[in-house]
């Protein structure tokens, strides 16, 4: 079984990423920290802990990490206002309260100690801002070395998605998005919006997962079916009554890497743009010089996504 760790500010797109990490038999979901972003990072801990709760994954462990950006205090955060904002960036999830808790410990510190104690390789999937990665990192350079890979939910060469030039996670936090993307870590992967609009997830879609029954299948359905709505109202979609599930899509390309198509090339963060801050410069015609360091997927298959949530999620859930 593959190994991961997920950095997550829950986040509607973020629960569905949680319960295919936790639940499918591929992958061993080692652990899970959690950053400011969608909504305030104590929501953030609190939805993940309730997702995983519900799926009968409650002893899977959740750090709270950093409540704000790395080094822009003043950023205007967290994503989600007002009753649609909220509601779509995961104030108000769609799954019961739980008891469990938080770990004592602080995100960066769990990294750190999880990585220069692993064993076997342990992929890092930052579906958030990247504040707790750059954070841990400047606390132990060494992570470099330590992290095999990871698999990076962020940036847009053609679409931005909160302001024209950027996507939310990059421009939530662009320094410790350039940080980890430029760190020098052996294989990264970065999946931008380019393809995450590509695996559009529809009502019918909905409908399909709904009908297994199951706590996942049930609150994914609720979930993206909110999502879409919203999308709906904003015409927002290139296929009408879809949406798309950003950091689920990271997920399943670790199980089935053909789910998306990617290109090695160079990718920079604008870090001081007056209308580009946050923008992934993704060198697409080689123009920069600068060498290549990830794989940036463009285009990615929606049916082997939307096959692969009804096949996990039909299954019994639990440890
Ligand atoms: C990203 O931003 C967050 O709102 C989502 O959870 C996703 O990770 C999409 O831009
Ligand atoms: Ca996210």
């Amino acid at each position: 079984r593959r190994k991961l760790i997920l950095d997550v500010d829950t986040g509607t797109d973020d629960a569905v990423a949680l319960m295919l990490a936790a639940l499918h038999p591929a992958l061993e979901l080692v652990g899970v920290t959690v950053v400011n972003g969608n909504v305030p990072v104590s929501v953030c801990t609190d939805n993940t802990l309730r997702v995983l709760d519900h799926i009968g994954r409650g002893d899977i462990p959740v750090f709270e990490g950093a409540d704000r950006p790395f080094m822009r205090p003043d950023f205007p955060m967290p994503r989600g206002t007002g009753e649609q904002g909220s509601k779509y960036h995961g104030e108000t999830l769609p799954v019961p309260p739980t008891t469990r808790q938080k770990q004592e410990k602080r995100a960066v510190e769990y990294l750190i100690e999880t990585y220069r104690a692993a064993t076997d390789p342990i992929t890092l999937v930052p579906v958030g801002t990247l504040t707790n990665i750059a954070a841990a990192l400047a606390v132990e350079p060494k992570l470099v070395g330590l992290i095999p890979e990871v698999v990076i939910m962020g940036g847009g060469h053609e679409i931005g998605n909160v302001t024209p030039a950027a996507e939310f996670n990059i421009w939530g936090d662009p320094e410790a998005a350039e940080r980890v993307l430029n760190a020098g870590f052996e294989k990264v992967t970065l999946v931008p919006l380019d393809a995450t609009h590509r695996a559009l997830v529809s009502y019918d879609d909905c409908d399909r997962l709904a009908a297994l029954g199951t706590p996942a299948g049930t609150a994914t359905a609720e979930i993206v079916r909110f999502r879409i709505d919203t999308h709906e109202k904003w015409q927002r979609m290139p296929i009408r009554g879809t949406a798309p599930v950003h950091d689920a899509l990271c997920i399943a390309f670790l199980v089935d890497p053909t789910i998306l198509t990617t290109r090695r090339l160079n990718v920079v963060v604008e870090a001081a743009g007056t209308y580009t801050i946050g923008r992934t410069v993704i060198d697409v015609y080689g123009r920069s010089g600068r060498a290549p360091n990830a794989d940036i997927a463009f285009d990615a298959d929606p049916k082997k996504f939307v096959d692969m949530l009804a096949e996990i999620f039909a299954r019994p859930h639990g440890a």
